[in-house]
């Protein structure tokens, strides 16, 4: 606590030109101080955010009076459409978000679940006023170009650190999308290097002149093979992949590449064993035909862990070891999106961690919750055979690795993951009683053994939103009727008592 005081009042002078009415974090915090000792009387676990709220605090419908003024303002310059929630987040702590009216929600969504460690996190702060920081912020390398000094050093002890087993290198990028892209293009140059015979034979004349042209065999007839349901970003390459939602795609040019169909499970799992089991097999069969059949046949398949966006659609370890035993036999890379999954939220660090496969993936795309991006690889045929074919003016940045790597750290001293798998059975249990006594209102509960990436289907989804956010609980939607849980790993046992209980108090609206 003190030592967040002190980075906390280091770090925002600009804290004291605030109006006289906004209550600053550092009061805010010493308000909750007593939440600390009540939060370890009931569950006996040590809180990771002593001071944090004992509970949200509602004092307005939501948006305010407040957020009202500021979301008409920032709509006249800025697309709010889209807006959730108007935040303030000198004011967010742990697992708490707050408003501009003094309302503070219990934040089982993280930013499209991207925040791991806490809002306003001590040790993100120290890392974040560090000398290395500034430097990394004002001095922003041309990665490709210009790398600084301590790159590998900053790469070693932070993003490969943690690095999925079996792969040793890194390419960092920008965002999820730009991650997946960049695997893509890396897929393609494998594949046609290895079609021409070798890193060592050079482009031919005619492969030049048609690159220019965007014709094949310079730009070639190949493709990256994805699933129903997918979502693998926004940009024009990783869109094609994607297949959640037409609103993503409608009216953009996209490749014709093919999709597979993903498993639909029935749940509970255990009573539709036989059933869940020909449809991965189904799937696998299609996905093979896809590889063998596709007019521009794949260089690579793409596969989240668990479909997120798509509406958190879940497949069983067989699937995806099914998966890689196709890449294998058909010479093409399996790519593994942990973009969503990956950095300890299904109880593992990474999320296919919990397929044990035989051999690697060849490539996994990471974000959000690394708030870097980029994907990781082990195969040095996977680094093109001439420098600038994969390029860009950043490649990466080295302030958001150092953020990684600080928040790897976290993760690390507070034994994040393993508490997360935890804290994850508690809440899936809590969740299926609750399942029991509202039907209607819990459907098809899924993620049982896969940490706090937990998910259920609602015939009112959009209602139990909007109603959570009233009972102090700001929760996500994904696909078209999935309620999706994505809190932090910071989240407790006594934060899943009161979720369960503030869920209870909606599915009873
Ligand atoms: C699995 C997955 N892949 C890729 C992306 C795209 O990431 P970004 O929005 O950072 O481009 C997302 C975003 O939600 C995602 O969930």
């Amino acid at each position: 606590m003190t030592s967040l005081l002190r980075t906390a009042r280091c770090v925002r002078p600009a804290f004291a030109a605030r109006p006289a009415s906004r209550i600053t974090p550092i009061a805010l915090r010493r308000r909750y101080a007593s939440a600390a000792t009540a939060a370890v009387a009931d569950s006996g676990e040590q809180p990771y955010f002593p001071d944090e709220p004992r509970e949200p605090i509602i004092q307005t419908s939501i948006p305010g009076p407040e957020s009202k003024k500021a979301i008409e303002r920032l709509g006249k310059v800025f697309d709010t459409r889209s807006l959730n929630m108007m935040a303030d987040y000198q004011r967010s702590y742990g697992n708490y978000i707050a408003d501009l009216d003094g309302n503070v929600l219990l934040d089982v969504y993280a930013q499209i679940a991207s925040i791991p460690v806490g809002y306003n996190n001590a040790s993100l702060q120290l890392a974040a006023t560090s000398p290395e920081m500034a430097s990394a912020l004002i001095n922003r390398p041309a990665l490709g170009n210009f790398p600084q000094h301590d790159w590998a050093e900053i790469l070693e002890t932070g993003i490969l650190s943690v690095a999925p087993k079996g792969l040793d290198q890194v390419f960092t990028g920008q965002s999820g999308s730009d991650a997946n892209e960049l695997a893509y293009k890396a897929a393609f140059m494998w594949k046609r290097q290895q079609q021409r015979g070798g890193a060592d034979v050079d482009f031919s004349a005619e492969d030049i002149s048609s690159a220019m042209n965007n014709q094949s065999p310079g730009a070639p007839d190949l493709s990256i093979l994805s699933f129903t349901s997918a979502f693998h970003g926004r940009l024009f390459g990783s869109l094609s992949t994607t297949r959640s939602k037409p609103i993503h795609k409608l009216d953009i040019p996209a490749f014709d590449w093919p999709q597979a169909p993903f498993p639909a499970l029935k749940y509970p799992l255990d009573q539709f064993a036989a059933e869940n089991a020909a449809e991965e097999q189904r799937c696998l069969d299609e996905t093979e035909r896809l590889i063998k059949e596709w007019h521009a046949p794949p260089a690579a398949i793409i596969v989240e862990p668990v479909q997120s966006e798509g509406g958190d659609n879940h497949a069983s370890p067989s699937f995806f070891r099914g998966l890689r035993a196709l890449t294998k036999k058909h010479d093409i890379l399996f790519i593994v999106d942990e973009v969503q999954t990956g950095v300890g939220a299904t109880g593992k660090f990474w999320a296919h961690e919990h397929w044990n496969l035989t051999s690697p993936p060849d490539m996994v795309t990471f974000s959000k919750k690394a708030q870097t991006a980029g994907y990781y690889f082990g195969n040095n045929e996977l680094r093109p055979n001439k420098p600038y074919r994969q390029f860009n003016t950043w490649m990466g940045d080295p302030a958001r690795a150092i953020l990684f790597r600080a928040i790897i750290q976290e993760i690390e001293r507070l034994n994040l993951v393993e508490s997360t798998a935890q804290t994850g059975d508690y809440l899936y249990n809590g969740l299926a009683r609750l399942a029991e006594q509202y039907p209607q209102d819990i459907q098809n509960l899924r993620g049982r053994g896969q940490g706090t990436f937990i998910a259920w289907d609602s015939h009112r989804r959009d209602d139990v939103l909007r109603k959570g956010k009233g009972v102090g609980i700001n929760i996500g939607g994904s696909g078209e009727r999935a309620v999706r849980l994505r809190p932090m790993l910071i989240f407790q046992r006594f934060h899943a008592d009161l979720l369960l209980e503030r869920l209870e108090r909606v599915f009873k609206s």
